[in-house]
């Protein structure tokens, strides 16, 4: 009986111990954007590893499926919930000055992550991201560097309209274009991000443009391998030694596979890795601490193993085997 009562008090405590954990710790509300892209998959899993209960976080996740409507709305319910801090990585870059006003009458601290919104800064707490303007001038001197002159007939596979990974990318690289009479961009379209977009894009170019262009960039991996899939189909040869050259961004594992085959010629990073600098600065907010308002998170580029180049790295066996995501 006496062992009944022991394990009975053993229980018990151990239950009070984990609620009180659970009281104690830090509640957490991530907005994401969606699912669209490997990127994105491998943002999300690394929150969660942050974000965990085990780390003193109860994260409260949401996935928006690209719809800012529902990004909006799940704001709001982290609102309601009071959350300790909210996280949102925005699908688009306007329409956000009313619930962030309403999340700092709630006194809720809010970190705009990845993506950058047409707002005042007063209306947020602070910024980590990348800065994809300047990827897309790093696509934009690579192609250049490589060309040497040559005549370039650009097509571009946007990402998601509104988005400001896309605007940045594209206003970065167009930059560029401008500086360098040999370079043109005869079409630009969405293809959101997505691998399906990036093939349906492509499959639409090709009816339109077949034999008049010899560069595609990809604004994300995912477009990429969608566009590689509508080139094979229509027996386009891209990537080191073929018709096309083929820029993407991302530079995620597959991605960098791609171009240490020589069939994506570079590929920008835009690093998914961002939870623990986001972490960073929770704490020192919440500790009342001196924080940094805007936090880059760095990026490199990559190229096919062809031709050294001053804006890439060139890819080996080594990095990609580095590259857990
Ligand atoms: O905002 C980052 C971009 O969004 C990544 O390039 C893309 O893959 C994702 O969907």
């Amino acid at each position: 009986m006496k062992k009944v009562l022991a394990l009975v008090m053993v229980v018990v405590l151990a239950l009070s111990v984990s609620a009180l954990a659970l009281a104690d710790n830090i509640t957490i509300g991530y907005a994401q954007v969606g699912h669209e892209s490997d990127w994105r998959t491998a943002n999300t899993q690394n929150y969660q590893d942050v974000f965990s209960t085990a780390n003193g976080y109860d994260l409260t996740f949401v996935d928006a499926d690209n719809d800012h409507a529902v990004q909006l709305e799940a704001v709001r319910s982290m609102i309601e919930a009071d959350l300790d801090v909210i996280v949102i990585a925005p699908i688009q870059s306007s329409g956000w000055e009313v619930v962030l006003k309403e999340a700092q009458d709630a006194g809720i601290p809010v970190i705009i992550a990845d993506r950058e919104i047409d707002v005042d800064p007063s209306l947020y707490t602070a910024w980590v991201g990348t800065n994809t303007e300047n990827e897309g001038i790093t696509a934009g001197n690579w192609l250049a560097e490589y060309l040497d002159g040559a005549e370039a007939n650009i097509l571009v596979i946007e990402g998601s309209v509104g988005a400001s990974a896309a605007i940045g990318r594209t206003n970065g690289f167009n930059s560029v274009v401008e500086a360098n009479d040999n370079m043109k961009v005869i079409d630009s379209q969405s293809g959101d991000f997505t691998q399906a977009g990036g093939q349906e894009v492509m499959e639409s170019f090709i009816k339109s443009y077949n034999g008049h262009f010899n560069v595609v960039v990809c604004q994300n991996d995912n477009e990429a391998y969608g566009a590689m899939d509508a080139m094979d189909a229509a027996g386009i040869t891209y990537g080191v030694g073929g018709d096309v050259i083929l820029i993407s961004f991302d530079a995620v594992h597959d991605g960098l596979q791609y171009t240490l085959d020589g069939k994506i010629n570079c590929d920008v990073e835009c690093n998914p890795i961002q939870a623990s600098t986001v972490e960073g600065v929770i704490k020192q907010i919440l500790n009342g601490e001196a924080y940094e308002t805007s936090t880059l998170v760095t990026d490199s580029a990559f190229c096919a193993p062809e031709k050294e180049s001053s804006y890439a790295i060139t890819m080996t066996q080594e990095i990609l085997d580095g590259r857990a995501y």
